[in-house]
């Protein structure tokens, strides 16, 4: 019988701290009910001391989760604490996660503390906390540069205080694999009480050691893996909850744990994040990338023609590769639409949005016969941001020719108002982004152009992300259609859209 190996994901919470990747509530909530229908075990939805907008929207994924531990994160003071309890009051079943940084270099020059003083505030966290819950976990933040000693100390309190999960982050992914198992091993054996707490890693990935880190904790009594979809998170991103659940569900044979997620969920929940946050999945990505189960050589494919076996250890449809269902088509009807929507866990806010967006769908239908679940997915998101925005797309005009110069001329709505430019460029894209810039005069930098193809064939929907950068901010736009030029229109100006909004949020670990 193997142990249960508790699968935290906190793509809401520390994937959203990649620059450009912040979500909406609503997007939140969709990710979230991907994860819940996964079986992840504790979704970490934001941090809801960071801004009104996170406090609602960890609020409103815990109202509609109802499998899933629903966990806030807070700093170890008093009002980051009760800010996470209230936005989980009264909801379903619920988490607060509290973490002080522990490391010699993060105490002296971040916090200006005393090790005594952290320990006499970790201990002060754990009792505010436990005023809302007796389901706390603890993270000395940056545990991989802590000193041992005084990391059994401070975790010895802590689970006297009364957490009952100990998350030891490498925070800026220092560690190697041994070294990080051997100090999984060390904690278990030398704190007193610690047969009292699960323990717990939170691994980034700086050098790439995010997912071995994290299995070689497993290896040594690590019971639960914090992790991201597509290893989305800060800097170089946390561990990859895909590869994470393979490697243990894949060798059996050498783990003695295992994860309860449907993996067959896995492909749809990386698209999703990925078209949501705008962060491609790059095509030889482990699990998720396109190229994953492909094989090119011909001694390959006559082996897997063969014999699967003999190059595939996993087979592509146990991760859900395959899975997204032809859908409707231009003769579907609008309650064949809403059914599917609410199979995806889309709720949208009002008749009027879901008749905006069947109609766009009925315009979708017209342009590509077949429509799949990604393309639903971009619809919505595309949907949702619209009406609430300042800047809208009215027409684009384009002139293209080989041996001319590419010309746009852009009608766009600013809080309802006409604008209408034209400008040459160096191509197409160029041109629009230049006709956009004369109207608006942003001053934003472009730091990213990307385009993807949503689902196979030439008349799939583009999907384009557009980064700006504007003094210390940096947002991401998206934008998707059949016509990659609109599509990266669209992205554009949902970017400057974003810029604009003022909506700040603090940084957790700042
Ligand atoms: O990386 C880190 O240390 C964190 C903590 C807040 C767990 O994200
Ligand atoms: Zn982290």
């Amino acid at each position: 019988m193997q142990e249960h190996l508790i699968i935290f994901d906190t793509t809401l919470r520390d994937g959203e701290q990649s620059p450009g990747a912040s979500m909406t509530k609503e997007e939140k909530v969709r990710i979230a009910w991907q994860l819940e229908q996964m079986g992840v075990d504790v979704i970490e939805a934001g941090f809801p001391a960071a801004s009104n907008g996170d406090f609602e929207a960890v609020r409103a994924v815990a109202e509609s989760v109802k499998e899933s531990i629903v966990c806030g994160l807070a700093r170890a003071i008093e009002a980051d604490i009760r800010r996470t309890g209230d936005a989980l009051d009264n909801t379903g079943p619920s988490r607060i996660h509290t973490f002080i940084a522990t490391s010699p270099i993060h105490m002296k020059n971040k916090l200006r503390m005393s090790p005594e003083q952290v320990i006499e505030q970790a201990v002060k966290a754990i009792k505010w906390a436990s005023e809302y819950t007796d389901n706390i976990e603890f993270s000395p933040e940056d545990a991989g540069r802590s000193e041992i000693d005084f990391l059994c100390r401070i975790i010895e309190k802590v689970i006297e205080a009364g957490a009952k999960t100990i998350n030891i982050p490498d925070t800026v992914g220092y560690t190697m694999p041994e070294q990080f198992g051997k100090l999984i091993r060390t904690l278990r054996e030398r704190i007193p009480n610690s047969d009292r707490a699960v323990f717990s890693v939170h691994c980034h990935n700086d050098l790439g050691l995010a997912v071995a880190n994290s299995l070689s904790a497993v290896l040594n009594g690590a019971r639960q893996v914090e992790c991201t979809i597509n290893g989305l998170g800060e800097r170089a991103g946390n561990a990859s909850l895909e590869e994470i659940v393979m490697a243990v569900r894949t060798r059996q044979d050498y783990f003695t744990c295992d994860t309860k997620i449907n993996t067959k969920h896995i492909v749809p929940a990386s698209k999703l994040v990925s078209g949501i946050t705008g962060f491609p999945v790059q095509p030889n990505k482990a699990i998720v990338g396109a190229n994953a189960f492909a094989h090119e050589s011909g001694i390959h494919q006559d082996g897997v023609l063969k014999h699967r076996e003999t190059y595939e250890i996993m087979r592509a449809e146990d991760v859900g590769w395959g899975a997204n269902k032809l859908l409707l088509g231009k003769h579907s009807g609008r309650n064949a639409f809403r059914s599917r929507l609410k199979e995806l866990g889309i709720e949208l806010d009002s008749e009027e949005v879901l008749n905006n967006t069947f109609m766009r769908f009925k315009e979708l239908a017209d342009k590509k016969h077949e429509i799949f679940d990604e393309d639903l997915q971009a619809l919505v998101s595309d949907e949702a941001l619209v009406p609430q925005e300042r800047y809208r797309l009215l027409s684009l005009k384009i002139r293209c020719e080989t041996g001319e110069t590419p010309y746009a001329c852009i009608v766009i709505s600013d809080h309802g108002n006409e604008m209408q430019a034209e400008s040459d460029g160096s191509g197409p894209v160029d041109a629009t982004f230049c006709a956009i810039e004369k109207l608006l005069r942003s001053g934003a930098q472009l730091q990213l152009f990307s385009v993807n193809n949503i689902t196979s064939g030439t008349d799939a929907q583009g999907e384009v992300t557009v980064r700006l950068q504007k003094s210390d901010r940096i947002v991401n736009g998206h934008g998707a259609d059949t016509d990659i030029v609109v599509a990266s229109a669209k992205a554009y100006l949902s970017a400057l859209n974003k810029l604009h909004s003022k909506l700040e949020r603090a940084h957790p670990q700042v």
